[in-house]
């Protein structure tokens, strides 16, 4: 198992290029079952997560063609040969589950191994299910006591409906949508997801032939339509890996830009890091961070789904919030249990309080290098980063959490000057 090894960095300096985003590209990915017509994606990642939703996309039949040189992927769904999930690849991504929509949509059936919870969840399916249901489907759900289990969906042609999301949530806003492309009539999905990776993915079946209005705001609203075509699509920037650069930037006390992203996706980073004294100036296609203008000071940080504050930054912010002085308050309202970070981080002289979805952070920390453990993708980035800002060694493990979600992080500080290494020890 491999670590990535953190040294006190100083200051950073230069640009970092965004790569295209996890997840708006899982879900892309997905969708293309709807269609037995090839389709081309640009602009993929080369991650982890990517390669287990091809090889699951195999598994359903379609020809995946991947150009890793070109960062393209050709999907070909021409035929679907088995609506039955393997498990293991379902275990090792629970993103897998927004496969369902496309299938129950396209034939009608599908089966899925749930994967049960996580570090920072139990990650329920309650609000997929209810979607497939006010669409028509049959859905049965065995669970198991770890929260895992196995749920089916079968459905003739689905038809239009009203559906309430109780929570604003991401794989359902997906799965519902990609189910109702292919409805009788009408779907109206009140309290969606409004994150910029549910755009970035009705744009793809817009283009695809599907009829979707809405995607970003309160309301979307489907017309249901017999086929979809193929098409080609460029995946959107990462806003989650920019925020992670803007971040290092902010805890080593560095001006770098951050480029090919969109600032307008990242929006309440921007505002928080600008309350804290950071000067961030957008430049054209990018971001300019510059946290060399003098002493810097402590925010409070609120988690909510989108346009609310990223809780897939909440760990990379409260990292930064360590060093600046005064006492910040971060609540996590998204994720009941996101805070495995704060004893890796106490681990390294932080003197968090972790009151369950509150955390408290003192500020003003003299970091010190530790042994650490990612607990999760964005943990392990977090992790990182403070490790830039700590006197002595940091190494952290588990760091297949960390190439799940991001390309190239350790190639990309070390371009910047920071002081970091993998060991396959
Ligand atoms: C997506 O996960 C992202 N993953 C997550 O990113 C992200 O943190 C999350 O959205 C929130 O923005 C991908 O897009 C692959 P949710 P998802 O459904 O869809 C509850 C990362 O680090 N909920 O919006 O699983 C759920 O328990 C990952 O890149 C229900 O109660 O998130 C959670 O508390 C981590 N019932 C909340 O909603 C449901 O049926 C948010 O979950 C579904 C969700």
């Amino acid at each position: 198992m491999g670590v990535i090894n953190v040294e006190k960095s100083g200051r950073l300096e230069g640009v970092v290029q965004i790569g295209g985003s996890k997840n708006a590209v899982l879900p892309l990915l997905a969708s293309t079952l709807l269609t037995d017509e090839p389709c081309v994606l640009g602009g993929v990642p080369a991650l982890k997560d990517v390669d287990i939703m091809c090889r699951l996309l195999e598994c359903f039949g379609a020809e995946v063609t991947e150009d890793r040189l070109a960062a393209q992927i050709r999907i070909h769904a021409k035929n679907i040969k088995t609506n039955i999930a393997p498990p293991d690849l379902v275990k090792a991504m629970r993103a897998s589950i927004v496969a369902m929509g496309p299938l129950v949509a396209r034939t009608g059936s599908v089966g899925v191994s749930l994967p049960g919870g996580c570090a920072i969840g139990e990650r329920p399916i309650d609000l997929h299910i209810k979607g497939f249901r006010s669409l028509g489907a049959f859905v049965e759900c065995e669970e198991s006591e770890d929260g895992g289990g196995f749920v089916k969906a079968e459905a003739g042609r689905l038809v239009g409906a009203e559906i309430y999301l109780d929570f604003a949530s991401v794989g359902a806003t997906e799965n519902i949508m990609m189910a109702a492309v292919l409805a009788d009539g009408t779907t109206i999905i009140e309290n969606p997801a409004q994150e910029p990776e549910i755009v970035d993915l009705a744009n793809f079946l817009n283009k695809m032939g599907a009829k979707i209005r809405g995607a970003g705001t309160d309301v979307i609203r489907i017309e249901g339509v017999e086929k979809l075509h193929g098409a080609e699509h460029t995946v959107i920037p990462d806003r989650i890996e920019a925020a992670t650069f803007m971040l290092a930037a902010a805890i080593t006390g560095s001006n770098i830009l951050v480029d090919n992203m969109l600032p307008n996706h990242v929006v309440p980073v921007i505002a928080k890091l600008r309350e804290t004294g950071v000067y961030v100036r957008e430049a054209f296609g990018g971001i300019e961070v510059d946290a060399t203008r003098g002493m810097l000071k402590a925010t409070d940080i609120k988690t909510l789904p989108y346009p609310g504050f990223p809780t897939d930054v909440q760990p990379q912010f409260m990292a930064f919030l360590t060093v600046v002085e005064g006492r910040s308050n971060i609540i996590e309202t998204v994720f009941e249990n996101r805070f495995m970070h704060i004893g890796e981080l106490n681990k390294m002289n932080a003197g968090i309080v972790d009151n369950g979805r509150h955390a408290l952070v003192p500020g003003g920390a003299s970091l010190k290098g530790a042994k650490v453990r990612a607990t999760d993708l964005r943990a392990g980035a977090a992790l990182i980063l403070a490790g830039l800002a700590a006197e002595g060694l940091t190494t952290v493990s588990d760091i297949y959490h960390v190439d799940r979600g991001y390309e190239g992080l350790t190639e990309k500080l070390s371009k910047l000057g920071a002081r970091i290494r993998r060991s396959e020890s």
